[in-house]
Order: C-alpha cells, then sequence, then structure tokens
C-alpha cells in the first residue's frame, strides 16, 4: 500500500486527477472503475479542466461506476448516472456507449447484478478503481458486515449511510433504502486500487483501517490484502495516522 499525504482537498483531487490521467494517456483501453460521493468532486473538475486546456482525449477509455441507488431514474438529479453526466460525462469526449453504471430502475434486480458483472469481465476487467471512503468504513456500498467475497449486489443501506448521504436529498425520508453496488470481491479484481480521503471527519476510520487486520467489520479493510493500492489523503485525513506515527 502506497500512501500519497496531499496539503488539503485541492492538492489531492489534482492529485488524483494526474494520476488518472496518466493512467488514460499510458493505455490503449483502459477500464477506469469511477466513484461518488463528495470526496471525487474536485479530482472530476480537475479532469474537465484539464480536457478543456489540454485536450486529453477519452475516445478510448471505459468506464464502470462502483454503485447506483435503487428506483432513482438516469434524469433524477440525486441518481449517480446523473451525478456522473454532469460530473464528467458531460464535458469530456468519452463516448456515451463506453460509460456503465448499474441500473437501479431494472425490473429484475438480481439479474441486472449478473449483468453487470458480465459486463466488467468482459471488458477485461477494471484497471484502475477510483474509490472514496464511508465514515463506516464502507467502499461502494458494501456496508460493515458484507462478505469479501460478495459480487455486484443488492444493498439496504444503513441508516448511518442514508443519513451521511440525506444532504443531497431533500429529505431523510427521500433517500432510497436499496442500492446496487459492486462488491467486495468485484472491487478486490480491479488491477489497481485508488483511495482518496479528505478531511478530519474521515481521519479515525482512515487510522482504523491502516491499523487493523483485515476483517468484514471494516470493509476497506480489506485493501490491506490488495497488491496495488495507492491511497492519497490530505493531512487532516491523515492526523491521527500521522499522530500514532503509524505509516510514517
Ligand atoms: C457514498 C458512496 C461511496 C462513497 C462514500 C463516501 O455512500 N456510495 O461510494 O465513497 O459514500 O462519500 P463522501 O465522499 O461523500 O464522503
Amino acid at each position: 500500500m502506497k500512501i500519497i499525504e496531499a496539503r488539503n482537498y485541492e492538492d489531492m483531487s489534482k492529485k488524483a486527477a494526474s494520476f488518472i490521467i496518466e493512467k488514460v494517456n499510458g493505455s490503449s483501453a483502459p477500464v477506469l472503475g469511477l466513484a461518488t460521493g463528495g470526496t471525487p468532486l474536485g479530482t472530476y473538475r480537475f479532469l474537465r479542466e484539464d480536457h478543456l486546456n489540454n485536450q486529453t482525449s477519452y475516445q478510448h477509455v471505459y468506464t464502470v461506476n462502483l454503485d447506483e441507488y435503487v428506483g432513482l431514474s438516469p434524469d433524477d438529479d440525486n441518481s449517480y448516472t446523473f451525478y456522473m453526466k454532469k460530473e464528467l460525462f458531460g464535458h469530456i469526449d468519452i463516448p456515451a456507449s463506453h460509460t456503465h453504471l448499474p441500473d437501479g430502475m431494472a425490473a429484475d434486480l438480481q439479474g441486472e447484478c449478473r449483468r453487470y458483472e458480465s459486463l466488467i469481465e468482459r471488458l477485461g476487467g477494471v484497471d484502475l478503481q477510483l474509490l472514496g471512503l464511508g465514515m463506516n468504513g464502507h467502499i461502494g456500498f458494501n456496508e460493515p458486515g458484507t462478505p469479501f467475497s460478495s459480487e455486484t449486489h443488492v444493498v439496504e443501506l444503513t441508516d448511518s449511510t442514508r443519513k451521511a448521504n440525506a444532504r443531497y436529498f431533500d429529505s431523510l425520508s427521500s433517500v432510497p433504502a436499496q442500492a446496487l453496488t459492486m462488491g467486495i470481491a468485484t472491487i478486490m479484481r480491479s488491477k489497481q486500487i485508488l483511495l482518496l480521503v479528505s478531511g478530519k471527519k474521515k481521519a479515525g476510520i482512515l487510522a482504523k483501517l491502516l491499523s487493523e487486520q483485515p476483517n468484514e467489520d471494516i470493509p476497506a479493510s480489506v485493501l490491506n490484502m490488495h497488491q496495488d493500492v495507492v491511497i492519497i489523503a490530505d493531512s487532516d485525513a491523515l492526523s491521527i495516522v500521522k499522530e500514532r506515527s503509524m505509516a510514517f
């Protein structure tokens, strides 16, 4: 596991964007696993700016997103499909047919999970998976207790995750109760993982994931078993780790 310290959120976002751009420019058909949430917003902003200023092309890039809410249509502004269009896809030259998210409106959700797994396989697997970190250690929507062997599945969102995400919705009751998410095993099959962590409020969970043996109570702790994980975290997020001088 490699840890890169960033000065602050902007610096973390810039470093993450450079990391992704290098992958985009360095491969003939890279498959990027993308994440949503507040953390990658700055990264996507830098990718948009870079596309505008340096014409980095995404015509050869394929993407698969980690997760999607159940029951939100693609044009619902709280769906992750909408988020990805608004924050990234709508501003770069990636063909729409190259971008993929689980379909939270599918009539057969279990079938949709299987379709998503085979899609990832057909694309040749994920080359670089971008991840944020939930306050309870979730990755994607894999809540504590999710088996490490899990593949794409339907998840009942915990109260804490629904509350954490309620800031984007009109009210807590409009936050969907379920989501579709890549499983832990799906995420672990990615060739490389880039975890972004920012802010004091994530310092505790970041310290925990770095100090604990992999266990299913902290989904992100599984990353300790992956061969190629890069963490870009800002000083606030690393504050507890540094206090205990665990990683430095
Ligand atoms: C959400 C997403 C995750 C994200 C996490 C952290 O629930 N499903 O993919 O990484 O929570 O969100 P944020 O980056 O807003 O802190």
